[in-house]
């Protein structure tokens, strides 16, 4: 483990210990977008869906209550997994939780659709941002979907105080270019518990 993995890690501990959920930038009881792209996908209840950097958000919940069977979250911190499998009581069982680093995170499974908002714009080195895309090519089924969420060029600069990576919807559909092709993009205010507004570029894609 590199220490600079380590940091990353430590950083998102903390805060998942230190931070009540409604008191997160990024809190959103229903996460209308991401539930609109996903069921607008039109995919099987028993497909495989995995959220990554998916922290304690609700998107789970939505998931398992709109019928889709086959959810996986992952997390660089095991305490945002821990409160959301507490959140969850019973139906955590019907969950898989991974604690991992969405860069250096190896798996056999394939999956039908990579969810991500707000986990990979964290990554602001290109070696980390290559490692990711090459972890989404392996991840996802030929007909998978990638629905991708990040600060857009008119939103923050920062997250939980750490720097984060802007993308347009140019900017992201050029970064994944090499291996998916894009089939959407917006962008969308997010209005915080802070009442501030954060703008975001939202994209889906498919493999090439
Ligand atoms: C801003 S929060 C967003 C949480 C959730 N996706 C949402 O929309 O509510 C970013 C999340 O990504 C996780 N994260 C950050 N870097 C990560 C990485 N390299 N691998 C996996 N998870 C990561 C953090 O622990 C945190 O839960």
């Amino acid at each position: 483990m590199t220490e600079g993995m380590f940091d990353r890690k430590n950083h998102w501990e903390n805060i998942y210990q230190n931070k009540q959920l409604e008191n997160v930038s990024w809190y959103q009881p229903k996460p209308t977008t991401s539930l609109e792209l996903i069921t607008e996908l039109s995919i099987a209840k028993n497909a495989k869906i995995i959220d990554i950097g998916g922290g304690d958000s609700f998107l789970v919940d939505h998931l398992l209550a709109l019928g889709y069977e086959h959810m996986t979250v992952l997390d660089i911190s095991e305490a945002a997994i821990e409160r959301a499998k507490k959140r969850l009581g019973y139906q955590a069982e019907q969950v898989t939780w991974i604690v991992a680093d969405a860069t250096t995170f190896e798996t056999s499974e394939t999956y039908d659709v990579w969810h991500d908002r707000a986990a990979f714009h964290f990554l602001t080195n290109d070696e980390d941002i290559k490692r990711y895309i090459t972890n989404v090519d392996k991840a996802l089924c030929k007909e998978g979907r990638l629905i991708l969420g990040t600060f857009s060029t008119s939103g923050p600069l920062k997250c939980s105080g750490i720097p984060i990576k802007q993308y347009s919807i140019e900017s992201m559909t050029k970064t994944f270019d090499e291996m998916f092709e894009k089939q959407k993009g917006f962008n969308i205010d997010h209005k915080t518990p802070f009442d501030t507004i954060q703008n975001f570029t939202f994209c889906t894609f498919s493999k090439k």
